[in-house]
C-alpha cells in the first residue's frame, strides 16, 4: 500500500533520488481522504477533547497538535518535505529567509561567544551579527571565502558556529564545504550553509559535513515570487530542538498558506531548477562571447576560479549568477537594464522569471575586498524561452552602446 508518509522519508534515509523525494515527501493522502495533497490548516485555537489529552500534549508540545503558531499538519508536512529534501534530520519552517538564518544563529550562542562568517554570506544576515548579536555579547569574525581548511587559524576556543554560503551571495565563490566542516568540528564548532542557491537539490550539505541548513524558501522552493519562507534543517534531533525551541520562544512560525506555496513549489522544483540551469547556462555562455563583458561569474564555466570545487560537491546549477562589464559610465548601464522587456529589475530570485539587478559585494567586504573593475550585473534566468532572453539582453546592449 502506497503511503509517501513519515517514517520511512525522514530523514532522507530512503534512497530514493531527489526528484522521486520532491514528488513525494510529506504527503499523506491517505489520512486525507485520498487527496493529493495536504490541506491548508488554519489555525490558533485546538480544542482538546479531554483533560488527560491535554495534560499528555503539555509533556510534548511539539509532537501534537497544540496551537497554530507552534505548528499544524500543514507546516508539519512542508517540514517533512524540506528535510526529506536536504537529507537532513528534521526542519523548522519560518516567516522568511532572513528569519531561518537568524533563528539558526540564534539557537547555538550565548554571551561570549564568537562566530565565523563567510565574507560572502547574505547582506543581512551581516547586519544581524554586527547590529543585533554584538549588542548582546556576541563576537563574529569574517573569513575569506576561499579559506578552506585555513579556517583552522580563525578558530577560538569559543567559537561556537561557521557561517558559510556556497555559492556566495552576490560573488560566487564556492566554498570548501568538508575542508571547512573538518577543522570546525576538530574545534568543536558548528558548521551552517545557506543552500538557497543549490535549491536542497544540488548540493547535500549534510553529506558534506554541515549540521544545519537553512534555505530561503521564498526563492526555488516556493518559486513562483508570490510567498516568503524559510526553513532550517538539522543534522540530528539535538540540534533540531534547540532551533525548534528558539523558534517558539521568539514566537516565530510560518502562515499555513506559505508552507502550502511551498510544499506545492517543491512539486516541481526538479523540473524547474533543471530549466532554470540549462537557461542560466546558455545566458552565461552567451554573454561569454560579448565584447561588452569582461567576465562570467558562474560556478559551473570550466573557466570559474570555483569551478573545480564546484563540480566535486555540486550536481548541478541554478539560474543564478552574474557578469563583469568592462568599464561602462552608469548612465549607459542604466539605459542598458531600463531597455529590457523580459528581464526585472528587482531584488530575490528563484521565481519562473528573468531578473537582474546591479550588485555590490564590494560594499559588504571586509575580511578580504572584492574588486571590480566594471559593473557588476546579478542576473536570474527565468523560465522563458532563452532565445527570447537572449534578444532581450541583445536590446539591452544595444541601449549600452547607444547611451556609452
Ligand atoms: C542567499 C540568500 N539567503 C537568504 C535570503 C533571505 O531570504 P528572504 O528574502 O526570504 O528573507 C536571500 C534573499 O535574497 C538570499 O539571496
Amino acid at each position: 500500500m502506497r503511503n509517501w508518509a513519515l517514517p520511512e522519508n525522514e530523514g532522507g534515509k530512503r534512497s530514493m533520488k531527489k526528484a522521486t523525494i520532491v514528488t513525494t515527501a510529506g504527503r499523506h493522502p491517505r489520512e486525507n481522504h485520498g487527496i493529493v495533497n495536504p490541506p491548508v490548516y488554519h489555525a490558533s485555537t485546538v480544542l482538546y477533547p479531554s483533560m488527560a489529552a491535554h495534560d499528555k500534549a503539555e509533556g510534548a508540545p511539539f509532537e501534537s497538535v497544540n496551537y497554530g503558531r507552534i505548528g499544524t499538519p500543514t507546516t508539519w508536512a512542508f517540514e517533512e518535505a524540506v528535510a526529506a529534501l536536504e537529507g537532513g534530520y528534521r526542519t523548522v519552517s519560518l516567516a522568511s529567509g532572513l528569519n531561518a538564518l537568524t533563528t539558526a544563529v540564534l539557537a547555538f550562542v550565548k554571551s561570549g561567544d564568537h562566530i565565523l562568517v563567510s565574507d560572502s554570506v547574505y547582506g543581512p544576515l551581516r547586519r544581524f551579527c554586527d547590529e543585533i548579536l554584538a549588542r548582546f555579547g556576541v563576537e563574529t569574525g569574517y573569513f575569506d571565502p576561499l579559506i578552506g581548511g585555513g579556517i583552522a587559524r580563525m578558530l577560538r576556543q569559543n567559537t561556537r558556529l561557521v557561517a558559510t554560503e556556497s555559492p556566495g551571495s552576490l560573488s560566487f565563490e564556492v566554498q570548501d564545504i568538508p575542508a571547512i566542516a573538518a577543522a570546525a568540528h576538530d574545534a568543536g564548532a558548528l558548521v551552517m550553509i545557506d543552500n538557497t542557491w543549490s535549491g536542497g537539490l544540488y548540493f547535500q550539505p549534510f553529506a558534506h559535513g554541515v549540521d544545519i541548513s537553512v534555505q530561503a524558501a521564498t526563492k526555488y522552493i516556493v518559486g513562483h515570487s508570490d510567498s516568503m519562507l524559510g526553513a532550517v534543517t538539522a543534522a540530528r534531533e539535538e540540534l533540531w530542538r534547540p532551533v525548534k525551541e528558539t523558534a517558539v520562544k521568539l514566537g516565530l512560525c510560518a502562515g499555513p498558506d506559505d508552507c502550502y506555496l511551498g510544499l506545492r513549489g517543491m512539486r516541481t522544483l526538479a523540473v524547474r531548477l533543471a530549466r532554470h540551469q540549462e537557461n542560466g547556462l546558455k545566458l552565461a555562455r552567451w554573454l561569454q562571447a560579448r565584447p561588452e563583458v569582461a567576465r562570467v561569474v558562474h560556478p559551473a564555466l570550466p573557466q570559474d576560479p570555483g569551478h573545480r570545487l564546484w563540480q566535486r560537491d555540486f550536481t548541478g546549477a541554478s539560474g543564478l549568477f552574474a557578469a563583469l562589464l568592462k568599464p561602462y559610465p552608469k548612465p549607459a548601464v542604466d539605459a542598458l537594464i531600463d531597455s529590457l522587456e523580459l528581464f526585472g529589475l528587482g531584488y530575490s530570485w528563484g521565481g519562473y522569471e528573468s531578473l537582474i539587478v546591479p550588485a555590490h559585494p564590494e560594499r559588504l567586504r571586509t575580511a578580504v575586498p572584492w574588486q571590480a573593475d566594471g559593473p557588476y550585473l546579478r542576473f536570474h534566468a527565468g523560465l522563458e524561452d532563452s532565445s527570447d532572453q537572449i534578444a532581450d539582453l541583445e536590446r539591452g546592449f544595444a541601449a549600452l552602446a547607444k547611451a556609452a
